[in-house]
C-alpha cells in the first residue's frame, strides 16, 4: 500500500503586514511562507497540509484575508491542498468573511474531506472569549454520523486543544469534554488526533488513539524557571506518514534565534480559561 504523507503545521498566529501589535510586529507570517519553500525545496510531496488552528493572532477581516492569500500561494507551492481548524485566537465572523468569503457569522467551522483514501475530519473546539476548548454537542453527533462509514486509509481528526496533559503546562489547557469526544472515537476508524495549542511537541496515545499536539510554526513555548513561562522565537512543522504500518510523525525544525519574546508569571497562565 502506497504511504499517504501530510504536513501538520500549528499555531501560525499571522497578522497582515501593516497590522499594529506585539505579535504582530514579529512578521509570524514570513515564517509560513518559510516552511512551504522548505517543504518545497525538501521534495516532498504531501497529500495536502493541515493547520490547527491560531491561525491568525487576534485577526480582522483583512488578516484573514490575507492569511487566504499567503495559504493559497502556498498551496501552490507545494501542489497540494491546504485545510485549516480554528483556535482559541480565531475569530470566527472575520474568518468567515475574510478567508471563506462568505457572510459574516459565528456558526462553527467544521468539515470532512476524502484525500487519496484518508479521511481528514476538521472540528471547532475553539469557543468565542475562551481560552480553553470545547466540541459542541452538534458537531459531536455529527461527527458520529460521518464516522458510521469507514474510510479505506482510516481517519485523521483536526483540532486545536489537546487531548493529553502537557508538561509544564499550568491550568486547563486541552479539551473540556475529552471524554465525550472520544466516547465518539471509540471503535471508529480514527487512527489519529492532530491538534497545537500548546507550541510544544506533545505526542502520546489517549485511549489508544494517537494524539499529536504539534510545536508551534510561530513560536515556542517552555518553562523559563519554576515561576515563569516563556514564549521564544522558534519554527518546525511535522510529517506525518500513513502506511499499513501505522502512523508516524517526523519534526522538521527551521532554524531561528531562539530568541526570547515574552516571559510571563505562571500563576497567569494557571488562570486563563
Ligand atoms: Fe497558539
Ligand atoms: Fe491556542
Amino acid at each position: 500500500m502506497k504511504p499517504i504523507q501530510f504536513v501538520h503545521l500549528t499555531d501560525t498566529h499571522m497578522n497582515a503586514p501593516d497590522t499594529e501589535g506585539p505579535f504582530a510586529k514579529l512578521q509570524l507570517a514570513e515564517k509560513v511562507k518559510h516552511v512551504f519553500g522548505h517543504i518545497q525545496q525538501s521534495g516532498l510531496r504531501p497529500s495536502f497540509l493541515l493547520i490547527t488552528g491560531d491561525l491568525s493572532h487576534e485577526g480582522d477581516t483583512a488578516d484573514y484575508a490575507y492569511i487566504r492569500k499567503l495559504l493559497d500561494e502556498g498551496s501552490e507551492t507545494i501542489g497540494a491542498p491546504v485545510y485549516v481548524v480554528l483556535g482559541n485566537h480565531d475569530h470566527r465572523s472575520p474568518f468567515r468573511e475574510g478567508y471563506l468569503g462568505e457572510t459574516a457569522s459565528e456558526e462553527p467551522y467544521y468539515y470532512t474531506h476524502m484525500i487519496d483514501g484518508l479521511r481528514l475530519i476538521g472540528l471547532n473546539s475553539q469557543v468565542p472569549g475562551a481560552h480553553n476548548g470545547t466540541i459542541d454537542d452538534r458537531q459531536l453527533a455529527w461527527l458520529a454520523e460521518q464516522l458510521r462509514t469507514p474510510a479505506s486509509r482510516g481517519t485523521i481528526v483536526a483540532v486545536h486543544h489537546p487531548l493529553l496533559t502537557i508538561n509544564g503546562m499550568p491550568g486547563d489547557h486541552s479539551l473540556t469534554n475529552r471524554d465525550a469526544l472520544m466516547d465518539v472515537l471509540a471503535g471508529t476508524d480514527v487512527i489519529g488526533m492532530m491538534a497545537g495549542h500548546v507550541h510544544s511537541n506533545n505526542v502520546g496515545t489517549f485511549r489508544g488513539i494517537l494524539s499529536v499536539a504539534a510545536a508551534g510554526t510561530a513560536f515556542g513555548g517552555e518553562l523559563a524557571d519554576a515561576e515563569h513561562f516563556r514564549m521564544f522565537d522558534a519554527c518546525s512543522y511535522n510529517v506525518v506518514t500513513v502506511d499499513q504500518d501505522g502512523v508516524a510523525v517526523s519534526t522538521v525544525t527551521l532554524p531561528t534565534s531562539n530568541a526570547e519574546f515574552f516571559r510571563f508569571p505562571l500563576k497567569a497562565l494557571a488562570e486563563q480559561h
